[in-house]
């Protein structure tokens, strides 16, 4: 074979419900995963299709047999200390992309030296009622383009297995990356104080918190210089219309007790806000309310 032509080894970090969509999206590339939970893994397909998985898998202090080429970042952000270590121990060369929620990846990974981070988004959707992964939608996948030869060699294979990524340049993954964030800012947070799905959430009287929050966001994507529609009630309604039999991940946290991404989204964007003097009494509201919820 030649060089650069051998199978590529794909590491997704994670074993919740979006790392268990994508071990099953990309089940023939083999992809390994690192995780507190361990195989089998049980999807249902949006027609009611199951699977049992068994990829390959490691816990945190697993040492894998090699050194993956692409890193596939799914984890929740409490997990970040965890996936730093690993990717600094195991994977400092590799290509690491992230397709979570939220923002400052790259501040979060800044202790791993010379990381290569490629920091795309989804919009699939899967709830997970353990032991099950119900996959709601397969939405959109965008990886940014950054010219480097692992993500050429992904490209390829994205090609040969008929995944539906796009890619795309890095000035436009930043804007679609923040147009992401301020759905997430409303549809994530707003779902777990009604406790419903994304579907749900546009009958209840809370949703017409969601024209104040894109307000208020807006201007913080702005003031960074990211392009912002005006229709993002639109789209932010789309979404959710899309996505409607989904738990969002924060209604899925806030049931289970845990930690919510709320910080990287709602919180990122009061920060950026904040540094340049724009006020965002919404989302604050939000955040706190959010932190009463799961006591954090
Ligand atoms: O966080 C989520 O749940 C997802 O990003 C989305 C697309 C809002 C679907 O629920």
């Amino acid at each position: 074979m030649e060089p650069g032509t051998d199978p590529l080894t794909v590491a997704i970090l994670g074993s919740g419900a979006m790392a268990r969509y994508w071990a099953f999206s990309l089940e023939t590339m083999h992809p390994w995963v690192v995780g507190q939970v361990p195989p089998p893994y049980h999807i249902v397909e949006m027609d009611g299709t199951e699977h049992r998985l068994t990829p390959l898998h490691f816990d945190w202090c697993d040492k894998p047999p090699r050194t993956p080429d692409v890193v596939l970042l799914l984890i929740k952000w409490r997990r970040m200390p965890e996936a730093a270590r690993w990717i600094s121990a195991h994977a400092p060369q590799s290509l690491v992309i992230s397709l979570m929620n939220g923002m400052g990846q790259d501040e979060a990974l800044s202790t791993v030296p010379a990381i290569g981070l490629a920091q795309g988004l989804t919009t699939a959707a899967a709830t997970r009622r353990e032991p099950v992964v119900y996959i709601r939608s397969h939405g959109q996948t965008l990886v940014p383009q950054l010219g480097d030869p692992r993500e050429r060699r992904l490209q390829k294979a994205s090609r040969t297995y008929g995944w539906d990524w796009c890619w795309v340049n890095l000035k436009t993954m930043a804007d679609l990356r923040w147009q992401k964030l301020l759905q997430n800012s409303v549809i994530n947070p707003l779902t777990a104080l009604a406790d419903c799905t994304n579907g749900e959430i546009l009958e209840r009287t809370i949703w017409q918190l969601a024209r104040p929050l894109l307000n208020e966001g807006t201007q913080a994507a702005r003031a960074v210089g990211a392009e912002v529609p005006q229709d993002m009630l639109g789209r932010v309604t789309r979404l959710a219309r899309e996505t409607r039999d989904n738990l969002s991940s924060m209604v899925q946290d806030v049931r289970a007790g845990l930690p919510t991404e709320i910080d990287a989204i709602n919180g990122y964007i009061i920060r950026t806000a904040l540094s340049h003097g724009i006020t965002v009494p919404t989302h604050q509201a939000l955040v706190r309310l959010i932190h009463s919820l799961t006591g954090g």
